[in-house]
């Protein structure tokens, strides 16, 4: 998705805003601009395509300011064209923006009527416009700016500048996220603290409707024109960890850094084979009163979610619904009283979670209903984490590579934490169970760098898959997700059609696609469905399809002709999905390197999804 860097400062800034934006590249980018205020005059550049593309045309340029605001774009409205980059004037001013305008063109239409000429055709372009216009009316930047703000519709951040306000950085947060970095001297603004790591480790979090002046040693942040105080958060060196180190990819990284982010995850909540006293104690009566959960999250959040489902109800008895959150925040939902409202997401920023969640909130106020919300996140201070009531953090460190792979499998760790919380408080588990899962839960991290070990044996295998144009992933019980969730991985980055399907599901359909050009992933971990499987799997040999089987060193599945298994190690089943993910993350991977794909950041995918 879009982002943003922006920064008032005595130096020139150019170099720490390109610095920026290559640092938000990871959250998926089309085209790349930044404006810089130099001696009363707004310096522009604008490029199609990668950051370098820009920093190139900078330095031919020679621009420098120490005033400025820079963005990448992922095309919403119009293509990803030049006229269509970021920043974008009107007069003296210049606008950047993460978010989408709603009423843009009732607005566009208005200002046109006004007499000004449009060179885009973004929904941002109506921002500089109305700034521009209202400083016929104050020659104050802020007001003008705060006059503008109730005028637009929709989620949005912005960071605006004037020529005749060389100090002064001007910031919106509505519905996009945006941090300030408090420097020395100087002040920045960014969509993601990432971007400004090199500079500072000192942060404002803005909340919902802030506007705010930065100057080089001052700033304010207002609310209804009012200033208000927000508190300065320091980070540590754990979070700000983000570089590639030895690895060709961020991915791969993230594949390997699972063991210690999983030891890490269950850590903060275990004390030998027991849950800590003080693990959620201050949800203990909301945990005890619930009668089920309802649980909202996309993509592969959403896979991690259908996992929990199966524990809730096989561990703890209580009911538990999945739901995507583009489909939950629209179908006028009936909120339940007692209800935990479980937000997963790897950032805590995505549009659709969060949009749902606040919709769950105001639902159960106007009913007066008494519900829990939670979110399980990867990011602290995320808006998801500072809007729940509780919050359990996955910590995984910073994910950089677009396709989710240790934020998801923490997400299971701190979800199976979750389960034997709220089964220890409403009794529904024995401590007996809950002891032994324990046990075995500190046993993943060792499992996972065993299972690791078969990089090279999946590497092989990947070779068959790079001529393919689809391919079947099959699981059964928490598997099914499993395969989803391999389905996804293979296609965002590999750009292979891939479809997961429960094993169950075959008769009833995909059957039909299987014949020898169609390689079909099977996941099967030993448990009480194993046989079942079998039988899925004899159902595809005989129309000719091609096995790629991860399966239980004890399974009883061996290779043969047009059957590869690659062994995993045993593992007790209910945790066995955190196991299995291993592979499908290292097949999707392989593949998409052998086809020569941008691994870390896919064609049209962002890693952040901000907008709708
Ligand atoms: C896929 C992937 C996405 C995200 C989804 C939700 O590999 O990463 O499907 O899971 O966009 O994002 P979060 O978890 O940040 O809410």
């Amino acid at each position: 998705m879009c982002g943003i860097v922006g920064g008032v400062a005595e130096r020139n800034i150019s170099n720490i805003l390109i610095e920026g934006l290559k640092r938000l590249e990871y959250r998926g980018y089309d085209s790349a601009g930044l404006a810089l205020i130099n001696q009363g005059q707004i310096l522009r550049e604008r490029r199609v395509g990668k950051v370098v593309n820009l920093e190139q045309a900078v330095l031919d340029a020679q621009l420098n300011g120490s005033l400025g605001i820079a963005h990448t774009r992922w095309a919403t409205h119009g293509k990803p064209t030049e006229n269509n980059a970021h920043p974008h004037i009107s007069g003296n001013v210049a606008v950047v923006h993460n978010g989408i305008i709603e009423n843009y063109q009732e607005l566009k239409d208005q200002l046109e009527t006004l007499g000004y000429i449009f060179t885009s055709q973004t929904d941002t372009e109506v921002v500089a416009h109305l700034v521009n216009d209202a400083l016929k009316s104050t020659p104050s930047l802020l007001e003008a700016v705060r006059l503008v703000v109730p005028k637009l519709k929709g989620a949005y951040a912005l960071g605006i500048i004037h020529t005749d306000h060389p100090d002064e950085l001007i910031t919106v947060r509505e519905g996009s996220p945006l941090v300030i970095g408090v420097g020395i001297g100087e002040n920045f603004i960014s969509s993601d603290q990432l971007a400004l790591l090199p500079i500072t480790n000192r942060f404002i979090y803005l909340e919902e409707g802030d506007i705010a002046r930065l100057t080089r040693t001052t700033i304010e942040v207002f609310v209804d024109g009012q200033l208000v105080e927000r508190p300065i958060t320091e980070l540590d060196a754990t979070v700000t960890n983000a570089s590639k180190g030895r690895y060709k990819h961020y991915m791969l990284k993230e594949i390997y850094e699972q063991p210690e982010a999983i030891k890490q995850t269950i850590s903060q909540a275990l004390n030998g084979n027991a849950l800590r006293e003080d693990f959620l104690a201050n949800a203990n009566d909301q945990f005890k009163n619930i009668q089920q959960i309802q649980i909202i999250a996309c993509g592969t959040s959403y896979h991690a979610g259908m996992i929990a489902k199966y524990w809730c109800e096989q561990l703890i008895d209580l009911p538990c619904q999945v739901e995507i959150a583009s489909e939950f925040r629209y179908r006028s939902p009936v909120i339940v009283n007692q209800t935990l409202y479980l937000c997963i997401s790897q950032s805590g920023e995505t549009a659709d979670t969060l949009a749902a969640l606040r919709d769950i909130q105001k639902r159960a106020v106007s009913k007066h209903l008494d519900i829990t919300t939670m979110a399980i996140c990867n990011v602290a201070t995320s808006s998801m984490v500072r809007e729940t009531n509780y919050s359990l953090l996955t910590l995984a460190g910073p994910e950089i590579g677009v396709a989710s792979t240790k934020a998801f499998t923490t997400q299971l760790a701190a979800l199976m934490l979750l389960v034997l919380k709220i089964g220890t408080v409403k009794q529904t588990i024995t401590a007996e169970q809950v002891s032994q899962l324990i046990a075995d839960l500190w046993h993943i991290p060792k499992i996972l760098l065993d299972t690791l070990q078969n990089n090279n044996e999946i590497l092989a295998l990947s070779e068959l898959f790079v001529e393919k144009q689809h391919c079947l992933f099959l699981g059964r019980g928490t598997h099914f997700p499993i395969a989803l969730e391999g389905a996804l991985k293979l296609k965002e980055i590999s750009y292979i059609h891939a479809e997961g399907y429960a094993a169950g599901e075959l008769k009833h359909g995909p059957l039909a696609l299987v014949d020898n050009e169609m390689p079909v992933v099977i996941l099967a971990p030993k448990d009480d469905m194993l046989d079942k499987l079998k039988s899925n799997m004899e159902e595809v040999q005989a129309r000719g399809g091609e096995l790629f089987v991860f399966a239980d060193e004890n399974s009883g599945i061996k290779s043969k002709d047009r059957q590869h298994v690659v062994n995993v190690p045993t593992v007790h089943p209910t945790l066995a999905p955190i196991v299995y993910s291993i592979p499908i993350q290292l097949l999707s991977y392989h593949v998409a390197v052998l086809r020569g794909t941008d691994v870390d950041q896919p064609r049209n995918l962002a890693k952040s999804v901000t907008v709708e």
